[in-house]
């Protein structure tokens, strides 16, 4: 097994790992993977991802598939550990739900910006889409560790696509259950559940991860009431490190200002009420006319 650091901005560490798979196991419609991460683990944080190389030498999946962080274990029995969730999309990832344990898989991270956490003990909203769950729960207790009270939601189209019900409730002071279908919980989307929760638990800040419609409609949610939502984004990515501009999106600066940013590098958490989410809506991302650099035509 080898660690070895491959890439640093001035006090962002990045190292690409040759990781033994120790565990690979089914969760509901999911495969939940722990990787012998040496040197990631201990200086991962919630809300960062890691991209996992696909195929041998000869493969043509050339690039590597990004994955949230569900957990990291610094200390384990079997050293530093990376645990992640990985939903069956394509050929990438269905080769990595295949993988056996004493596999090894080329890893790179912790990479992007991880959730901001409030200074202050402020009431939480966490809320998870299908696996998009999975980074919430490491977060919740680091909040927790500060004071904050925390609440999750966890949104599904179907129960078998929910992810951490069980881990939820060990982790939070509540836990909130929808399914588009009503097959769990409360019939309906997660934005249907979140006006009254912010009601009732005068939470200062919602932090998400999931589809990119669940985000728009948590963000607008808190701007309606006056607070902040953190949200990561899985805009497509190809390199994951900043190089290739596959996963710009725009995003607009504390004055206002729209620029085209790297999902991967200034993201995948971006406030809410930052993202310029009627951008969009076609399910393509388009440069708006008024951001930095936007083409004639845009204008
Ligand atoms: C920051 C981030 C975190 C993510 N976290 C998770 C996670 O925790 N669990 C999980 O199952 N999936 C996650 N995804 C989505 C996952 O990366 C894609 O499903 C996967 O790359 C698809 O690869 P594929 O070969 O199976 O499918 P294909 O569709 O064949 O992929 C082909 C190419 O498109 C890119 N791509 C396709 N869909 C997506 C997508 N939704 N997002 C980003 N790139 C995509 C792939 O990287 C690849 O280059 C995350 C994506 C990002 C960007
Ligand atoms: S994925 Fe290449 S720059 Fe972000």
């Amino acid at each position: 097994m080898s660690a070895r650091t491959i890439a640093a901005r001035e006090g962002a560490g990045v190292v690409q790992v040759d990781a033994e798979v120790l565990g690979n196991s089914a969760v509901g419609a999911y495969r939940h993977l722990t990787l012998v991460t040496p040197g990631l683990a201990e200086i991962a944080r919630p809300g960062q991802f890691v991209a996992l190389a696909v195929g041998d030498g000869t493969s043509s999946m050339l690039l590597r598939r990004s994955f949230s962080i569900h957990r990291v274990s610094p200390a384990g029995t079997y050293g530093a550990t990376t645990e992640i969730v990985v939903a069956a999309a394509g050929p990438g990832t269905e080769e990595l739900t295949r993988l056996e344990a004493g596999a090894s898989v080329s890893v790179i991270g912790p990479l992007g910006k991880g959730f901001p956490l409030p200074s202050q003990p402020v009431p939480c909203i966490l809320v998870g889409g299908g696996y998009g769950s999975a980074p919430l729960f490491w977060l919740a207790e680091q909040l927790r560790e500060r004071g904050c009270p925390v609440e999750i939601v966890l949104g599904a189209a179907t129960a078998d696509r929910l992810f951490g019900v069980v881990e939820a409730r060990r982790v939070a002071d509540g836990v909130t259950v929808t399914t588009d279908d009503g097959s769990a919980g409360t019939r309906g989307w997660v934005s249907d559940v979140l006006p009254d929760l912010i009601a009732r638990t005068g939470a200062g800040v919602l932090y998400g991860c999931g589809p990119m419609g669940m985000l728009r409609s948590m963000s607008a949610i808190a701007s309606d009431h006056g607070i902040v939502a953190q949200v990561a984004v899985e805009e497509a990515m190809a390199c994951g490190v900043g190089i290739c501009m596959t996963c710009v999106m725009p995003v607009a600066d504390q004055h206002g200002t729209t620029k085209m940013v790297r999902s991967c590098l200034e993201g995948p958490v971006f406030r809410g009420d930052r993202v310029r989410w009627e951008a969009f809506d076609d399910g393509l991302c388009r440069v708006p006319a008024d951001a930095v650099g936007a083409p004639k035509e845009a204008r």
